[in-house]
């Protein structure tokens, strides 16, 4: 994968080179040398969990920590007693952040049975001075601490702390960097995530992203291009193009380009059979990109549209810059030309000032979008964000009832979209084989599968004589989850299938 450089041909005799990548494989190969003694030593090689927590763009990290983790010779493994844990944080609402300190508390038993362990933390959480405060005055046991700046320095961090002792803490304000060609361990052999951007220069009102991912920056086309180009060549048919704001990609490239322009080029791949992308910001939503869309045999027909709120006077506080009519009109715009295209967002209740007047205009856009999923949020104040500072914080007990309002008309609304296609027969990628036999229903898979979105759950099923049926699981090009009678062989295929009955949120069907 990817342009990799062969760690037998890197001299760690010489002094590391100061050009990226390459310093970073002179690091991974040092680190490998460390991996190697450890081996000697204990008669096995290291173990290495990565521990996401997150989004989409926390996913992609992760893959690249573990790709680098493996490149050094660690062995991954999904348990967090391993050798080393590292935790990759999330920090956009703060009860992420107190999963985290959950977590870490457990780790810090785990390291008291095996006092070899390393421990790291890295991502958007490590970004706030406060959390670093903390961590340093309650939690000593961690080895290592970064943020999301230099995350790509992942591998010379790995090695600083093989060679300190006490905790090993770096910290980045901001970056205008982007490294290429580092490794990365895909988690699916058949689909990955594609990064075109990073940081956001939005400042939504509420929201702590541009704070810790810092201001826009832009791959360039062609690196993204051969990128995927690499990962088609290695067996992925879907890509999912991420960025937090990816209609507004590529206006400040020195060769400026739109987003729909670059889905042209991505549609051009020969080999590649779906591509996705999130996140859309509303304001940013071009006719080009909607039309891009139409035509595209290969972009799915889902888009991931985030509302926040449905009342013109808490967008404005929000600063979202659209009105609820924009909204409306955009969200019509896009049905009308693309008719089976599935619209999911996101909402928060309780943002400051937020009355039951308010909410009732939120619910009123859910229902007439008619929205195929949306994931609701309690309004979680972030330390030096703007609304943080809005006095007329909302009582928890308005904001509670007006959750479950919300939570339910978005349950029906997105429960009668995902019965819309019940007897049709649709194209499903196949992601997962369920090999244990399951009595009773399978779970509910979320039609999502966006931001801070959980996974499908999903297993084999009974058969009407109750022999065990082997089920596999698969997503329509709607994102709506699909299980049926399969096995293992058709991971990673695109097949046709009969969407026989829909329960709830996902279908049960056949093959054809
Ligand atoms: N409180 C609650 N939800 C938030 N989000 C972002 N910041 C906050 C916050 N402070 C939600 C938004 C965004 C999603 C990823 O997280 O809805 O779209
Ligand atoms: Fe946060 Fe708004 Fe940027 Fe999304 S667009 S990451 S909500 S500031």
């Amino acid at each position: 994968m990817y342009n990799e450089i062969d760690l037998d041909i890197i001299d760690i005799n010489s002094e590391p080179p100061a050009e990226e990548p390459f310093r970073q494989y002179y690091f991974m190969a040092r680190c490998r040398e460390w991996v190697r003694d450890f081996e000697q030593k204990n008669g096995r090689r290291p173990t290495a969990c990565v521990t996401t927590f997150g989004c989409q763009m926390n996913a992609r990290d992760s893959e690249k920590l573990a790709g680098i983790l493996e490149k050094a010779g660690y062995q991954l493994i999904d348990n967090e007693k391993a050798d080393f844990v590292i935790f990759n944080t999330c920090t956009v609402r703060d009860n992420a952040n107190q999963r985290v300190y959950g977590r870490l508390g457990e780790l810090g038993g785990h390291k008291r049975r095996n006092p070899g362990m390393k421990i790291a933390l890295c991502g958007c959480m490590m970004q706030e001075p406060e959390v670093i405060e903390k961590l340093r005055k309650s939690y000593s046991f961690v080895d290592l601490v970064f943020g999301t700046h230099n995350i790509y320095k992942f591998a010379e961090l790995l090695y600083a702390s093989h060679e300190t002792e006490g905790m090993v803490v770096d910290i980045w304000k901001d970056t205008d960097k982007i490294v290429e060609d580092l490794p990365a361990e895909r988690k699916y052999p058949f689909k990955s995530g594609i990064n075109i951007m990073f940081g956001c220069n939005n400042f939504c009102s509420y929201c702590i992203v541009p704070y810790v991912r810092g201001r826009e920056r832009n791959r360039k086309p062609e690196d993204i291009l051969e990128e995927i180009r690499r990962l088609v060549a290695d067996g992925v048919v879907e890509v999912m193009l991420l960025g937090q704001n990816v209609n507004s990609y590529g206006k400040n490239l020195d060769n400026p380009i739109t987003f729909a322009q670059l889905l042209r080029e991505v549609e051009k791949i020969d080999g590649l059979k779906r591509i996705r992308f999130m996140t859309s910001h509303p304001k940013d939503l071009s006719d080009e990109l909607i039309e891009v869309m139409a035509q595209s045999e290969k972009i799915c027909r889902h888009l991931h549209l985030p509302l926040q709120s449905g009342s013109t006077r808490i967008l404005e506080r929000m600063n979202r810059r659209y009105t609820k009519e924009q909204y409306l009109e955009l969200a019509q715009r896009i049905r009308d030309r693309i008719p089976d295209i599935a619209i999911t967002t996101d909402i928060i209740v309780g943002f400051p000032g937020e009355t039951p007047e308010d909410l009732e205009e939120t619910i009123d856009v859910v229902r007439r979008v008619k929205f195929d999923n949306a994931f609701t949020f309690i309004y979680s104040k972030r330390t030096g964000t703007p609304a943080a500072a809005m006095e007329d914080q909302v009582p928890k007990e308005q904001v509670r009832q007006g959750f479950d309002r919300l939570l339910k008309t978005v349950q029906d609304t997105a429960r009668s979209q995902a019965a819309k296609y019940e007897g049709r027969v649709m194209e499903a990628l196949i992601e997962e084989a369920n090999d244990s036999a399951w009595e009773g229903n399978p779970g509910a898979g979320n039609v999502s599968g966006t931001a801070c979105a959980g996974t499908d759950a999903a297993m084999g099923t009974q058969d009407t004589m109750g022999a065990p049926v082997s089920m596999v699981t698969g997503r329509l090009s709607n994102n709506t989850v699909v299980h049926m009678p399969g096995d293992a062989s058709l991971v990673g295929r695109v097949v046709q299938v009969s969407l026989d009955r829909c329960h709830g949120f996902y279908y049960i069907g056949h093959r054809v």
